[in-house]
C-alpha cells in the first residue's frame, strides 16, 4: 500500500502527515509506504517548516529529513491512495486525475476520522506554534483510522 499525503506547499501540514503516518505503519507493523508533496512548487527542496519540526519532535517524531517536492501526475500511478489536507488541495488534484480510477483514489484526509464532513485541516503556516499542535491532532486521529483500514 503506497500513501501520499497532499497539501499546498508540502512544508506544513503534509510533511506533519507523513511523518505521523511513517509512525503508525511503524506501530501497527503495516506493509505500506508513504510520501508527501504540495500542489504548488514554492517550497521544492525546502525542509519542513521549524514549527512542523518542533510539534513532531515534541512528540518523539522526526520529519528534519523530509525535502518539499510537487504533486506529479505519475504520482496517479506510484501511490494507491492520494489524500489531499483542504478542499482546495483536493480540488486541484482531481482537476489533474485523468481517469475515474484516479478520482478514486483521492479523498479529503479528515473524512477516514469524520466520513462526508469534509473538515478541512486548518492551514497553520500564517498562524503560530498552536495551530501546528491542533494539526498534529487532527492529523494523527485521521492517520490512525488510515492504519487501522489497512490492517483489516
Ligand atoms: P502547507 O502550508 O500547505 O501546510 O505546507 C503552507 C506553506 C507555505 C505556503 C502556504 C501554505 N506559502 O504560501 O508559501
Amino acid at each position: 500500500m503506497k500513501i501520499l499525503m497532499v497539501c499546498l506547499g508540502n512544508i506544513c501540514r503534509s510533511p506533519m502527515a507523513e511523518g505521523i503516518m511513517r509512525d503508525k505503519i511503524n506501530e501497527y507493523g503495516l506493509n505500506a509506504q508513504v510520501d508527501s508533496c504540495g500542489t504548488a512548487d514554492y517550497h521544492v527542496g525546502d525542509s519542513p517548516d521549524h514549527r512542523a519540526q518542533k510539534t513532531l519532535k515534541q512528540h518523539k517524531s522526526d520529519i528534519s529529513m523530509l525535502r518539499g517536492r510537487q504533486f506529479q501526475i505519475s504520482d496517479f500511478d506510484s501511490f494507491d491512495l492520494i489524500f489531499t489536507m483542504d478542499d482546495n488541495n483536493y480540488g486541484n488534484i482531481m482537476a489533474l486525475a485523468r481517469n475515474e480510477e484516479d478520482e478514486k483514489k483521492v479523498e479529503m484526509i479528515m473524512n477516514k476520522a469524520y466520513p462526508n464532513e469534509n473538515i478541512p485541516v486548518p492551514d497553520p503556516y500564517y498562524g503560530g506554534i498552536n495551530g501546528f499542535e491542533e494539526v498534529y491532532q487532527m492529523l494523527t486521529l485521521a492517520c490512525d483510522k488510515i492504519a487501522i483500514g489497512i490492517k483489516n
